[in-house]
């Protein structure tokens, strides 16, 4: 029997602890900010419903568990780490389940580095209401190849979703960076992926692609130039209205994760000497769009 809690039942978290709920031998609660009875998730296999636990607060927390898994956006950590003193005992594990390549920094102010297992998701869902989501299509869930990274793919065996346990897991997720850094350009235009078909706004796309790949080359991970003539094709492809987190995160007036998606190629670019004025400019327009719109909450 594994005890999980999850941290921020949004559109990801709700679908993973969804599925995770499936399996009596795991015992399940969800750690809510907005409460709600049950998780409804539509999947593209059939409709999955879940009861866990609903805690509203870490005073309903009864003890440790044995893994936190934290699903709220990059820019909620310090909301979610509120749970942790009295989530976290001596044998749990934290998994981050969050965009971007800096899942250990982000929480390390918070829980022990050792305990952190960052993890990788691809998997479009969207929330259409607090504990309903709808998952556009297949997932896919990338750990690190140590004894966390299995224990935490085996708690997903007997679902669809597909558990990579990556050697390289650094690569995978500056691959995963690539693609969702250009999903900038859509936010800041408001328009959907199919704008990628404009030359220019590609030219625009391929450059800060090109700057997260230098980046990450100086971080240490193995990226191809192809990369870059690869997401936008991806983005050409895509169903023409699809719509990015960040753009819908705007859409919607939420906050977005820019420090998360393109601070962070500015920030260490910095560090290695590296010039990224696309993602630059990217990050000073999204950021003036939030000031207008929700109080300059950005990261
Ligand atoms: N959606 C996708 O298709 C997708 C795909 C791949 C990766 N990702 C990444 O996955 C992460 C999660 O994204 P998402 O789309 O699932 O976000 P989301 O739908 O906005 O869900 C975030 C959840 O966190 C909750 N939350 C925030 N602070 C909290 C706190 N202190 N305690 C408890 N719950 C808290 C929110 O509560 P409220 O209900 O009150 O808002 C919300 O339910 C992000 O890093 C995102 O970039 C998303």
């Amino acid at each position: 029997m594994s005890h999980i809690a999850l941290i921020g039942p949004g559109a990801i978290g709700s679908t993973l602890l969804a599925w995770l709920a499936q399996n009596p031998s795991h015992q399940t609660a969800a750690c809510v900010r907005t409460p709600f009875q049950s998780i409804e998730v539509e999947t593209p296999e059939k409709k999955i419903v879940a009861t866990p636990r609903i805690l509203t607060g870490p005073q309903d927390v009864a003890g440790p568990v044995d893994w936190v898994l934290v699903a709220t956006k990059a820019y909620d950590a310090a909301g979610a780490a509120q749970w942790f003193p009295k989530l976290i005992g001596p044998q749990t594990r934290v998994a981050i389940l969050q965009n971007g390549v800096e899942h250990v920094e982000r929480f390390a102010p918070f829980v022990a580095r050792e305990k952190i297992l960052p993890v990788i998701v691809d998997l479009p869902a969207e929330r259409t209401a607090p504990g309903r989501v709808r998952q556009r299509g297949r997932g896919k869930v990338t750990v690190p190849e140590n004894d966390a990274g299995r224990a935490f793919a085996e708690l997903f065996s007997g679902t669809p979703l597909e558990l990579i346990v990556a050697q390289d897991f650094l690569s995978a997720a500056w691959r995963k960076l690539c693609i969702n850094a250009p999903g900038a350009v859509s936010a800041i235009l408001l328009k959907p992926s199919s704008v990628a078909n404009d030359p220019v706004v590609a030219e625009s796309m391929r450059a800060i692609i090109r700057e997260a790949i230098a980046v990450g080359r100086a971080e240490g991970a193995t990226l191809e130039d192809k990369i870059a003539d690869d997401v936008v094709a991806g983005y050409r492809n895509a169903p023409p209205d699809s719509m990015n987190s960040m753009h819908a995160d705007r859409v919607a007036g939420r906050p977005m994760e820019i420090d998360a998606r393109n601070g962070v190629i500015v920030r260490l670019g910095r560090k290695h000497g590296i010039a990224t004025p696309y993602n630059e400019m990217t990050v000073a327009l999204l950021t003036a769009l939030s000031n207008n719109s929700n109080g300059g909450k950005t990261n």
